[in-house]
């Protein structure tokens, strides 16, 4: 193990991993430890980050440390939840705030400091929070305030203890890794990590795990399991290498023959194509709950696997299992210990997590990030058309189908009521889509409506209002604007289930918004581009999509992207053009507070 390092607390923060990851791309090695943790492994430690997480300091079953860690000599940053945890463990004060914030906010640098050496006064930084920090512990002064939350960031720099409620580690903190690497240089670490480090390790791992054995890969030929048949490869050679691609039904355009022509060609193994569209219609055509399909698909890719499995006679004892699963998957499905599960990923699910236990399935990158992944996939030589390739989840198409009984869950009168009062003034009128869809606020779920906006396409000012109204309304996880129609009388839930027809007009409008993408070379500017169908009636009219394009690095957070007007109509006439759709509407929302899938 390297010697120079700087351990990560987890709190169960949604960014954890990413305060670690981001220390490795500074080039020092860092790993992640529970507060449960004994204070002796933390020695030799050069520095200790404690990260954000879902809890409230004071609930009696809040995470907490170890007053002797902070003891050690060894420097401390708090992040969010771990900034608050420092001011209750040293006796300071934790309140809930009178204002919450999600997004971007503007901090003052209040005094000069060794952790914003070298940074304006003013600072962009990125904000999730409910609680705050009201009083200072003894030893401690104020570094930084924004207009919502004074104490922002605190010092005490004699012992080198410093928290901030802002998160550097997100890339919507501008100088955030400026403020991390002046931690790094607090902390007096060496910088001697690197990829290359990285991928040979993998190699003489993978090695081992899988012994005499041979691999079975499940392929969605997305860029992380290619990369992983990438490693494999390298590792193993390609005759001890299989993999399935599993056809559910719900993969975009074309897909299957797409994955076929690449993986061939790429020749990192064999691969077999299933077609498993009937069996995953069946078990899925009545389910509602966005959760429920999930879990229902992540354990219908095991049983269509075994079932292949044994019609070609394969002994599953000679056979190790592998997945591309990458760490978001494992945080969001609330696979560490302290983090709420914000939705199941569906190489999350509990029998996965068994196989995983006793040993029969490895996953290489459950560790890293999707621009890691990509990193890692240059350096084994991938093409950029895969490498660049928009992610696109396992479920797929299966949870874009939003589905509805038709009835509303609650009343959404009141919340329209306090939309239209916020929005007084802004020239956009707004009402409540009547149905939910999954969100992340301080790192928990949520499961609120989205409000659509009508009115003159301005980017910026939708962004503002966007951020304003989730910030304000418990009832709103997300904001839409309707590009089609321009004035909305009325919306209504109606009933929608996951049928041929739902998936396959859905399907046919992904198309429709990728070739526009690709058409308009805009493709590679865009992170994501989820379309979304929703069972609603417009104005009388049934059905409506949603454009959610965003701009990301790694997904744990993500900006709505602002798309050239012109483009945007083209595409939306095109929609408009297909027989059962009536509405198009572009989601405004940034992650926090809307998750980048809907669902
Ligand atoms: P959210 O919606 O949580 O998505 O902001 C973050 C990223 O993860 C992708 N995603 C999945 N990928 N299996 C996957 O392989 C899944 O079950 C799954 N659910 C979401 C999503 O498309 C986005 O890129």
């Amino acid at each position: 193990m390297p010697q120079e390092r700087i351990i990560v607390v987890d709190f169960g923060g949604q960014y954890a991993n990413l305060i670690a990851r981001r220390i490795r791309d500074l080039g020092v090695y860092s790993e992640i430890k529970l507060p449960e943790s004994p204070v002796n492994e933390y020695k030799g430690a050069k520095g200790i980050i404690l990260s954000g997480g879902p809890n409230s300091v004071y609930e009696g079953n809040a995470p907490k440390i170890e007053k002797k860690l902070l003891e050690l000599g060894i420097p401390v940053l708090g992040i969010c939840y771990g900034h608050q945890l420092l001011a209750y463990s040293l006796k300071g004060n934790v309140e809930r705030g009178e204002k919450k914030e999600y997004g971007i906010a503007e901090l003052d640098i209040v005094r000069e400091n060794e952790l914003f050496k070298g940074l304006d006064k003013r600072q962009i930084v990125w904000m999730s929070h409910g609680d705050t920090v009201s009083k200072l512990p003894e030893g401690f002064e104020i570094i930084g305030s924004t207009k919502n939350c004074k104490i922002s960031a605190m010092g005490n720099s004699e012992k080198k203890i410093y928290g901030v409620q802002f998160h550097p580690e997100v890339v919507h903190t501008k100088k955030g890794m400026k403020i991390l690497e002046n931690f790094i240089k607090i902390s007096q670490c060496k910088r001697t990590w690197s990829m290359d480090n990285f991928l040979e390790g993998k190699i003489e791992e993978i090695k081992k795990q899988v012994g005499v054995k041979k691999v079975l890969v499940l392929a969605s030929g997305g860029v992380d399991s290619t990369v992983c048949l990438a490693i494999l490869s390298k590792a193993l050679g390609p005759d001890k290498i299989l993999a399935f691609h599993v056809d559910h039904g719900f993969m975009r355009k074309n897909e299957a023959k797409e994955v076929r022509k690449a993986l061939d060609k790429l020749g990192y193994c064999k691969l077999q194509i299933i077609d498993a569209k009937k069996e995953f219609m069946e078990a899925l055509c009545g389910i509602i709950n966005p959760e429920d399909k999930r879990i229902m698909i992540g354990e219908l890719f095991l049983i269509v696997k075994d079932k292949k499995l044994k019609m070609l006679n394969m002994n599953p004892e000679e056979w190790v299992l592998c997945q591309g699963t990458i760490y978001p998957d494992t945080i969001e499905s609330a696979r560490t210990k302290h983090a709420d599960k914000i939705k199941t990923h569906h190489n999350r699910v509990e029998q996965i997590i068994e196989l995983i236990e006793k040993g029969h399935l490895i996953e290489p990158l459950e560790m890293l990030y999707k621009d890691e992944v990509r990193k890692l996939g240059k350096k084994l030589g991938l093409p950029e058309k895969i490498l660049w390739k928009h992610p696109f989840p396992g479920p797929g198409l299966a949870i874009r189908v939003l589905c509805s009984n038709g009835e509303l869950e609650e009343a959404i009168l009141k919340t329209e009521k306090l939309a239209e009062k916020k929005l007084k003034g802004t020239g956009y009128k707004g009402k409540i889509l009547p149905l939910k869809s999954v969100g992340v606020q301080g790192d928990s779920r949520t499961y609120r409506h989205a409000v659509l906006l009508s009115g003159k396409l301005d980017w910026e000012k939708l962004g503002q209002i966007s951020t304003k109204l989730t910030n304000e309304i418990f009832n709103i996880n997300r904001a839409v604007y309707s590009v089609e129609p321009q004035k909305v009388d009325s919306i209504e839930l109606i009933e929608g289930k996951l049928t041929e027809e739902r998936v396959s007009l859905l399907r046919n409008a992904d198309a429709i918004v990728r070739e526009e993408l690709e058409k308009n070379k805009i493709y590679y500017e865009i992170w994501q581009c989820p379309v979304v169908l929703l069972p609603v009636k417009v104005n009388g009219k049934k059905e409506a999509v949603v454009i959610r394009a965003i701009e990301s690095t790694e997904a744990m957070t993500a900006n709505f992207y602002r798309m050239n007007p012109k483009i945007l109509d083209k595409i939306a006439n095109r929609l408009m053009k297909l027989k059962g759709i009536s509405a198009v509407f572009y989601d405004v929302t940034n992650k926090p507070p809307a998750t980048i899938e809907w669902e």
